[in-house]
This record gives C-alpha cells, sequence and structure tokens, in this order.
C-alpha cells in the first residue's frame, strides 16, 4: 500500500507559473494556477515525505505541514530548487517555467508613446537540466501536439526519469482544472497512458513510479 511508503524521504515539488518581470508593473506569465504541483506535494506528504514546494503559484493556499518556498522568476526557483534538492531524494517539476523572461527589467513603469512596442528576450535557466545528482528527477510537459514525441525529446534531453505528458487540448486537462490526463514516460521510454484523474491521484501515480525507482 501507499500508506507511509515515503517516509523518510524528501521531495521537493514546484508549482505554478513563473513571472519574468517587464516593468514594476508588468509580468510575462502563463496560465498555470499552481494546482498540479501543490496536489504532488499534498500526496507526498499523505506518504509520509518531508516535502518542500518551491512556488510560483498566487492565490493557493499554503498546504499543511509542507515546507513552502515561494518564488516569482525562473531565476528564483532555480535558486531555490537546487539549495533545497541538495538533500534531496526526489524533485518533481509540475511547474510552468517561463522560457524566456525579458532581458532586462525597465526601472520605471514603460510609458505609452509608439504604436509598436518590442521587448528584447532572453532564455531563462534550464532548472531541470541544471539540477542534477543522486536524485530521481520527474518532468512535467504541457503540449499542444505531437504528446509522445516533443515528451519523450524532453526525457532524453533533460536525462529524466520519468515524464507526465499532458495533452492540453483534453477536456478537463491542464492548467486550472481539479483534473488531469497524463502519459507517464520512463527513461526506458515505456509509456503509460492514464485515464483523466484528479490531480491529487495523478499526483499519487506519479508517486507510486517514484517509489519503485527508490526499491529498485
Ligand atoms: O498548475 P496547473 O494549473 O495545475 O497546470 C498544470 C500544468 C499544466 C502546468 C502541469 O501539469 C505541467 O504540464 N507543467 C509543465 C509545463 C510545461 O510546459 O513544461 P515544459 O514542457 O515547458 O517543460 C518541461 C519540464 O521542464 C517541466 O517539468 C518544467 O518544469 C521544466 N522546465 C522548463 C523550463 C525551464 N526553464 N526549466 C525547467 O526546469
Amino acid at each position: 500500500g501507499r500508506n507511509g511508503d515515503l517516509k523518510g524521504r524528501t521531495i521537493v515539488v514546484s508549482a505554478g507559473g513563473t513571472a519574468e518581470p517587464i516593468d514594476p508593473v508588468r509580468v510575462i506569465t502563463n496560465h498555470s494556477s499552481g494546482k498540479m504541483g501543490y496536489a504532488v506535494a499534498e500526496a507526498a506528504r499523505d506518504r509520509g515525505a518531508r516535502v518542500v514546494l518551491v512556488s510560483a503559484a498566487k492565490g493557493l493556499p499554503n498546504p499543511p505541514l509542507v515546507d513552502v518556498v515561494p518564488v516569482s522568476t525562473a531565476q528564483q526557483m532555480c535558486d531555490a530548487v537546487l539549495a533545497r534538492t541538495e538533500d534531496a531524494d526526489a524533485l518533481i517539476m509540475a511547474a510552468a517555467v517561463a522560457d524566456y523572461r525579458p532581458l532586462s527589467a525597465a526601472d520605471q513603469k514603460i510609458k505609452k508613446t509608439d504604436d509598436d512596442l518590442s521587448i528584447a528576450l532572453a532564455k531563462t535557466v534550464d532548472i531541470l537540466a541544471t539540477a542534477r545528482g543522486d536524485f530521481v528527477r520527474v518532468g512535467f510537459a504541457a503540449e499542444s501536439e505531437n504528446l509522445v514525441e516533443n515528451a519523450r525529446a524532453k526525457v532524453a534531453s533533460k536525462s529524466l526519469d520519468l515524464i507526465a505528458a499532458n495533452d492540453i487540448t483534453s477536456e478537463g486537462s491542464g492548467f486550472g482544472t481539479d483534473t488531469n490526463r497524463v502519459t507517464l514516460i520512463d527513461r526506458d521510454m515505456n509509456i503509460d497512458e492514464l485515464p483523466l484523474l484528479t490531480k491529487y491521484e495523478v499526483g499519487n501515480r506519479i508517486l507510486d513510479r517514484v517509489v519503485q525507482m527508490f526499491r529498485a
């Protein structure tokens, strides 16, 4: 059973969409609510793990008995994840991290003058690619097409142990919902297509696989 099977383990989970400042009042962000990551954190806590939740989510209550580290930008999330995975057994990245940020945030609010405005963007740090160590590494992938193909490429390029790929075009799945439909793909490229489940149960299915990897 799942009861207490993560006792003695430390699991770092990321959640929410990062916000990259354009100026003091504006950000570039995405539709992640944080619900998926919070559900993973709660499921891991309920199985006895010590859970660190690095969260860029806004407006979700802190789950009891979870160590919440609030962050905003991709760089802040990266710093927190690197610090907290030093003694971790697993990292589960459910956050939607911005791939690009404004090259430099303006010190003052940008005034409305010209009809067009361009903002130069710079690539953000790839947290999963940077956070390497002696712990199980799980990613998520939100895809709008070629789900399995794109997710497999991410398993390989980030050398992940497991990825949960969600088709964000599928009903009841992806951003903001309490349910999700994911396909799990492991480092051996085994595919497990899960039905529509609550995000909490998706979290448990991922943790079942993590427990198996701890035992292997
Ligand atoms: O928060 P919710 O509203 O509940 O929605 C859940 C979700 C759709 C956000 C979640 O299930 C999900 O799919 N998260 C991953 C979103 C995504 O698009 O990931 P990606 O394909 O850009 O990145 C792949 C993996 O690399 C992810 O684990 C991501 O956290 C990680 N990543 C991405 C970019 C970056 N710079 N560093 C990273 O570590």
